[in-house]
């Protein structure tokens, strides 16, 4: 059977497809009803980085400023072992992306498609899946970095705007927020936390991830952060080390950094005692986790979206033409049958009698 978060995967594209035919009503209460995480935080705190160690392959557009323009719905999937690594963009549909630096090359001309080449923001989002024997099942979204200052080409309201676009997402109470700060930067500055705590105040859906630990200054570390005495939140604070801006000019491969940053942990004074809860691996099976209980407890709800989505395509029927009514409906009854198989599956393991259910 489909993972669960393949299954959300599924509702979020065919609502995006739906989206791009001009159902501009039905469906955006159901894609804000999806459980996605959503990785926030300023210019260069290392977005992007710990989405490629997540991964683990190379593949997002890189460089100082403002990289990341449009938001990159990044959909994961785990397949057998020995399985060839690929890549497939909503956009260009059954094409197959074998080369990942093809894939860095398609979102930067899909970017500019859209924004054109400057340095504009567009809240249209880019679909790309990843499917490998390498990763975890999940769902990411990857964001324009917060910033204080306009640059040179760039409208006074690009400080506003892009703070829009990352607050349409995390005030949205199924969002799970991925808050990165850098280490060597005073958390009391950091522009993920201050957003997250204006919209999660109880810190119930925010994951603090602690990135460039390795640039701290020699004598200091980050255990005040780590252990939530600095700002405490629900979930375990993860703390990471990425690759440097030198080690990707030297093209470090993803591999060898993920075993150096396993060194890094394992190794330290610091935080040799808790190496087991940090780095990029670690974060990937917490995240994939959390995911998944919030996507079960959410399928009831879902379901009753899905329906009333149907009832609303239905309504529009004269309105679009009866074959894309038709398809999308279709599309949407499949979607609602994995629903309800899903649901039952819960069902039977909570009359099972095992205690806590699905866990
Ligand atoms: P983004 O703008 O938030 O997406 O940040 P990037 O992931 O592009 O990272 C910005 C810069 O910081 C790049 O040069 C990275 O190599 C560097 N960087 C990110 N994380 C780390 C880290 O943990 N350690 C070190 N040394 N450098 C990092
Ligand atoms: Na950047
Ligand atoms: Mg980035």
């Amino acid at each position: 059977m489909e993972s669960v978060i393949g299954l959300v995967n599924r509702i979020q594209r065919a609502c995006t497809v739906f989206g791009d035919y001009g159902f501009d009503n039905a469906l955006p209460t159901l894609w804000d009803s999806l459980p996605t995480i959503v990785v926030v935080g300023g210019q260069s705190s290392g977005k992007s980085s710990v989405l490629e160690s997540i991964v683990g392959r190379d593949f997002l557009p890189r460089g100082s400023g403002i990289v990341t323009r449009r938001p990159l719905v990044l959909q994961l999937y785990k397949t057998e072992q020995g399985q060839e690594e690929y890549s497939q963009f909503l956009h260009k549909g059954n094409k197959k992306f074998t080369d990942f630096s093809l894939v860095r090359k398609e979102i930067q001309e899909e970017t500019d498609r859209v924004t054109g080449k400057g340095k504009q923001i567009s809240p249209l989002p880019i679909c790309l899946s990843i499917y490998s024997p390498n990763v975890v099942n999940l769902t990411l979204i990857d964001l324009p970095g917060l910033t204080k200052v306009a640059i040179e080409g760039q409208p006074e309201s690009i400080v506003q705007d892009i703070e829009n676009m990352v607050r349409s997402y995390v005030e949205k109470p199924n969002c799970i927020i991925l808050a990165i700060t850098p280490a060597n930067q005073d958390i009391a500055t950091s522009d993920a936390i201050k957003l997250a705590r204006e919209v999660d105040p109880a810190g119930e859906r925010t994951f603090g991830v602690l990135t460039k630990l390795d640039l701290m200054d020699r004598g200091t570390n980050a255990l005040d952060v780590i252990d939530g005495r600095s700002y405490r939140l629900q979930h375990p604070w993860v703390g990471i080390v990425n690759r440097s801006q030198a080690d990707i000019n030297r093209n470090v491969d993803m591999l060898a950094a993920r075993h150096r940053e396993c060194e890094f942990f394992a190794s330290s004074p610091d935080y040799g005692y808790i190496a087991s809860r940090m780095g990029s691996e670690y974060l990937a099976k917490l995240l994939s986790k959390q995911l998944e209980s919030v996507i079960k407890a959410r399928i009831p709800g879902i379901m009753s979206l899905i329906n009333q989505s149907i009832d609303e395509l239905e309504a529009e029927l004269d309105h679009f033409g009866r074959t894309v009514v038709v398809d999308a409906r279709a599309q949407l009854y499949t979607i609602l049958d994995l629903c309800r198989a899903f649901d039952r599956v819960f069902k039977e393991h909570l009359d099972g009698g095992r205690p806590g259910g699905d866990r």
